[in-house]
C-alpha cells in the first residue's frame, strides 16, 4: 500500500481549531482505506513560529515541505505580529509559497449548498448559479517586486513596491487556467481580469494571456474585464463571470474574498496553491505539490471561542487528496459529508452550522457530524 506524508502546519488564531477538524477527516479517509495510508505531522509556522523560533519559516519547517507529498494549511497572522512588529508571519507565506514555485492558485466559489443561499450577503435571484474559479497568479507581481520600506533606508519620506511579469509568468498561469477550463463540459469561459487602461503590466498580460489562448487553446472563449468594473459586476450580477477570473497576484487576492462570500461565508470556501496544473480527473494523473488553506485568515476576532467554521479547511483538504495523491474518491466522499451536513435542518430549522451560517454548532461539534457522516460514506 502506498504511503504518503502530508505536513500540517496550523498557525495561528482560528488556525490550529480548523485543521484539528480536517486532520480528523484525513484520519477517517486513512483508516478506511486498505490501498494507502496518510502519515500525518504538524510543524510551527507563522506567529506562532517566530515566538518559538524566532522566525516565521524556521528551516525545518521548509524541510518537511519541500520533502512532502502535500501541504494542509490553516492561516497565519494576527494582532500580535502586527504590520509594526519588526519580524511578521506574512513573509514567511511568501517565502514558503515561493521556494516550493506554487504559481497557481485556485479559488471555488460555487455555492457548496443551495440551502446556504439565503447567508449570501447578496440577494438569492443575484446568488443562485454562481460558479467561479478564481485563479490567482500566486508567486509574481507587486508581491514579489523589489520594494522600499520606509524607515529602513536613511531618506525615510517615500516607500514603493513594484508590479512586475514576465511573459513566462503570465504564460504558465494562462495555460493553467485553460487546463482547468477545459476540465468541464462544457468548457469553462475564462474571463481575463486586469488594469491595461493604467498599467504597463497589465498591458503585457492582457498581451501574453489572449496570445497564449489564441495559439494553444483556440477553442476556449476569452473575456477581458478591467479590475474596478469586475469589482462591481461581482456584486452586482456576478453570474456575467462564470467561469474562470484569471488575475494577477494582488487582484486576485482581492477579488478571491470578494466572490468567495457569495456562496455565505468566508469560512467555507477552499484553495489549492500548486506547482503546476491539476490533472483533469479523466486524464493520467500527475501529482502536483501544493499548499491547501482555506481562504480566510487567522480571524483574530473569533479565535479561541471554538465557533470558527472549520469547512473551507476541510474542503481544502479534499482538494489536497484531489490534485497532489490522486485520490479522487475520498475527495469526493468529503464534498458530500459536507453538503449533507449543511443541508441537514435539524436544530430548530437552524441546521448543523457554525455561527457565521446562522447556526448554533461549534468547531469541534461540526466536525464530529462530517467525520460521522464521512464514515457511512466511505
Ligand atoms: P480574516 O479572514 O482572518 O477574517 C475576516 C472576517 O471573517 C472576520 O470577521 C472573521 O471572524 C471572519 N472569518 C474568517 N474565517 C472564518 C471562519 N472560518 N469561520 C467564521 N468566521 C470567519 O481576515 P483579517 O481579519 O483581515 O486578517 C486576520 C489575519 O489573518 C491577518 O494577520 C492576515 O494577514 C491573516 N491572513 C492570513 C491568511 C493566510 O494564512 N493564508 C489569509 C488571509 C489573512
Ligand atoms: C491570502 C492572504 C495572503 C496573501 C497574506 C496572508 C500574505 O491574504 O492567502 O489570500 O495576500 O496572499
Ligand atoms: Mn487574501
Amino acid at each position: 500500500p502506498g504511503s504518503f506524508r502530508v505536513v500540517c502546519l496550523p498557525g495561528d488564531g482560528i488556525g490550529p481549531e480548523v485543521v484539528e477538524q480536517a486532520f480528523r477527516v484525513l484520519e477517517v479517509v486513512s483508516a478506511a482505506s486498505p490501498d494507502f495510508e496518510l502519515k500525518l505531522e504538524s510543524h510551527d509556522f507563522g506567529g506562532c513560529a517566530i515566538d518559538a523560533h524566532g522566525e516565521p519559516l524556521p528551516a525545518s519547517t521548509l524541510q518537511a515541505c519541500k520533502e512532502a507529498d502535500a501541504i494542509l494549511m490553516g492561516s497565519i497572522g494576527g494582532p500580535k505580529w502586527g504590520v509594526d512588529a519588526k519580524v511578521r508571519p506574512e513573509p514567511g507565506l511568501l517565502a514558503l509559497r515561493k521556494a516550493l514555485g506554487l504559481y497557481a492558485n485556485i479559488r471555488p466559489a460555487n455555492l457548496a449548498s443551495e440551502s446556504l443561499i439565503e447567508y449570501s450577503p447578496l440577494r438569492p435571484e443575484v446568488a443562485r448559479g454562481v460558479d467561479i474559479i478564481c485563479v490567482r497568479e500566486l508567486i509574481g507581481g507587486v508581491y514579489f517586486g523589489t520594494r522600499k520600506e520606509q524607515g529602513v533606508e536613511p531618506d525615510a519620506d517615500t516607500a514603493w513596491d513594484t508590479m512586475i511579469y514576465s511573459v513566462e509568468e503570465v504564460q504558465r498561469i494562462t495555460r493553467v487556467a485553460a487546463q482547468i477550463a477545459l476540465a468541464a463540459n462544457p468548457p469553462l469561459e475564462i474571463h481575463s481580469v486586469d488594469k491595461a487602461n493604467v498599467l504597463a503590466s497589465s498591458r503585457l498580460w492582457r498581451k501574453v494571456v489572449t496570445e497564449t489562448l489564441t495559439k494553444e487553446y483556440p477553442q476556449l472563449k476569452l473575456h477581458h474585464q478591467l479590475v474596478d468594473s469586475a469589482a462591481m459586476f461581482i456584486t452586482s450580477n456576478p453570474r456575467k463571470l462564470n467561469g474562470i477570473i484569471l488575475t494577477e497576484n494582488l487582484f486576485g487576492d482581492i477579488l478571491s474574498d470578494q466572490t468567495s462570500v457569495i456562496p455565505g461565508s468566508l469560512g467555507l470556501l477552499p484553495s489549492a496553491s500548486l506547482a503546476g496544473a491539476p490533472s483533469a480527473p479523466s486524464a493520467e494523473f500527475k501529482p502536483t505539490l501544493g499548499i491547501y488553506e482555506p481562504i480566510h485568515g487567522s480571524a483574530p476576532d473569533i479565535a479561541g471561542q471554538g465557533i470558527a467554521n472549520p469547512i473551507g479547511t476541510i474542503l481544502s483538504a479534499a482538494m489536497l487528496l484531489r490534485y497532489s495523491l490522486g485520490l479522487e474518491k475520498p475527495a469526493q466522499a468529503i464534498e458530500q459529508a459536507v453538503r449533507k451536513v449543511l443541508d441537514n435542518r435539524e436544530q430548530g430549522g437552524l441546521g448543523l452550522r457554525t455561527k457565521d451560517l446562522g447556526g448554533q454548532v461549534g468547531t469541534v461539534e461540526l466536525g464530529d457530524h462530517i467525520v460521522e457522516t464521512l464514515k457511512s460514506l466511505l
